[in-house]
């Protein structure tokens, strides 16, 4: 069948010859879309003479319960992310910013999967010499994996056509292109066909298909995230480059939860499984100094301990600077509005900083008591004896409210060694706790 390639408008589906800037008929900017048209496939009408044959609708209670048969990585940390290891066929994503260890984990990966048959390891982006250099440091030897330096990924189709593997990892999607589109590599369109005709194969052949995502400044997977509605999985790893700690987190899964996280730990021979993750965010043999407290987050099953650390200090700008570092800047503008109008600390003539130690993002609100206990403690320059943990939401009310699996939290932490806790339980309002802590 012969191709051809035709720019779509993703917002309004005009179709036009060539790229314009803005779509003629709905004025969106940049939403035309190189997409691939293949000649001599007849379209369907409604009513029309139908050749293929016809779904017809199935009893739900008629279909038989089928286990899915999982394939484990032997890598924990990424078994527990996927949801208890790999599903034939699957296809996953694993975005993350450069240098933060994509290639690394896959490098490992593929030693790990090429036990049974050989690995297609696709490398776009390094040379077949650069990934050996790789695996050398990984100490990975007589390994089973094939590298094909190649950005065609019709070439790529065709080498897979008659072999048998394990795996296919393709590193990275934004460098593949096909010939039948124009666009550059890294376009929206190419990385939608690319990621297409490497995901029909790999369903074909039912082997697992690893997508290696370049993540934009903005923080999006290139392709403004077309990847993630066609792939089963997408996997984020993140984690601050300085430090050693990375976290792989599932943020779609077909075949598992999305709340879990795996831990890693970037040592000199590759990502080490971190095992006792509970304690791996705080800092170990730390003084007591003001401004740090120790609190407990729900990540899928398991709670972590997360230090907050906190700074104030006077300002002499008009407008105060708030920095936030892990948490979500304006929860914190609303935590520092409840202290300084419910706990009378005056606030509004003080930069005030905070960060969560080890590069991890907090979204919960269970930290809230955590983060007003850690300003105050910073304010009042008073540290906070080293065994506290605190949980617990605040309101605008100045109301510390509980919080879920607040008893396994509390208990875990216990079992840590933090045995002085601070919740709802303690102090109704916020207020009290600073003035039973603090003054
Ligand atoms: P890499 O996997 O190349 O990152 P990505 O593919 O996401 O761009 O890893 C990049 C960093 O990891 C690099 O700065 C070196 C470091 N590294 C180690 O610290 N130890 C190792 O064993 C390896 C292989 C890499
Ligand atoms: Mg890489």
């Amino acid at each position: 069948m012969a191709f051809h390639s035709k720019y779509v408008c993703q917002q309004c589906g005009y179709e036009s010859t060539g790229w314009l800037g803005r779509c003629p008929n709905c004025g969106e900017w940049n939403t035309l879309v190189e997409t691939v048209v293949s000649i001599g496939k007849k379209k369907e009408t409604k009513g029309g003479n139908r050749t293929a044959a016809v779904s017809k609708p199935i009893k739900l209670s008629e279909i038989k319960s089928a286990s899915i048969r999982r394939v484990s990585t032997k890598i924990s940390e990424l078994d527990r992310v996927l949801g208890g290891g790999l599903v034939p066929g699957q296809a996953v994503l694993i975005a993350g910013e450069p240098g933060i260890g994509k290639s690394t984990l896959l490098t490992q990966l593929a030693a790990q999967l090429s036990i049974q048959s050989s690995v297609l390891y696709v490398c776009g982006e390094e040379s077949a010499n650069q990934v050996k250099v790789r695996a050398d440091r990984l100490g990975l030897k007589g390994v089973n994996i094939d590298l094909l330096e190649e950005t065609d990924v019709d070439n790529v189709i065709s080498q897979l056509d008659d072999s048998t593997v394990s795996a296919i990892i393709v590193d990275s999607i934004q460098t593949m292109t096909t010939g039948d589109l124009s666009g550059m590599a890294g376009s929206v369109g190419q990385v939608r066909e690319c990621a297409n005709r490497l995901l029909h194969i790999a369903k074909a052949k039912n082997v697992p298909l690893f997508l290696v995502g370049h993540v934009t400044k903005e923080g999006t997977v290139a392709g403004p995230a077309v990847l993630a509605h066609i792939v089963d999985t997408v996997l984020w790893f993140e984690g601050d480059k300085t430090l050693t700690t990375r976290i792989l987190r599932a943020v779609k899964n077909r075949f598992g939860p999305t709340d879990e996280v795996g831990v890693f730990e970037m040592v000199d021979r590759g990502l080490q499984p971190v095992e006792d993750i509970e304690k791996a965010f705080i800092e170990k043999n730390q003084k007591s100094v003001s401004g740090s407290i120790v609190t407990s987050v729900m990540q899928g099953t398991r709670p972590i301990l997360m230090e907050i650390q906190a700074l104030v200090v006077p300002t002499k700008l008009a407008i105060p600077r708030r920095v936030a570092q892990g948490i979500d800047s304006r929860r914190l503008e609303l935590l520092l509005a409840v202290l300084t109008r419910r706990s009378g600390i005056p606030l509004y003539d003080s930069d005030v900083f905070v960060n969560v130690a080890g590069g991890f993002k907090i979204t919960e609100p269970a930290t809230d008591l955590a983060i007003c206990l850690a300003i105050a403690s910073a304010y009042y320059d008073k540290p906070i004896p080293g065994s506290t943990i605190a949980v617990g939401e605040v309101g605008l009310l100045g109301e510390i409210r509980e919080v879920v699996a607040e008893e396994k939290r509390m208990r875990e932490a216990s079992r840590l060694g933090f045995k002085s806790p601070i919740s709802s339980k303690d102090y109704k309002y916020i207020n009290q706790a600073i003035k039973h802590l603090f003054r």
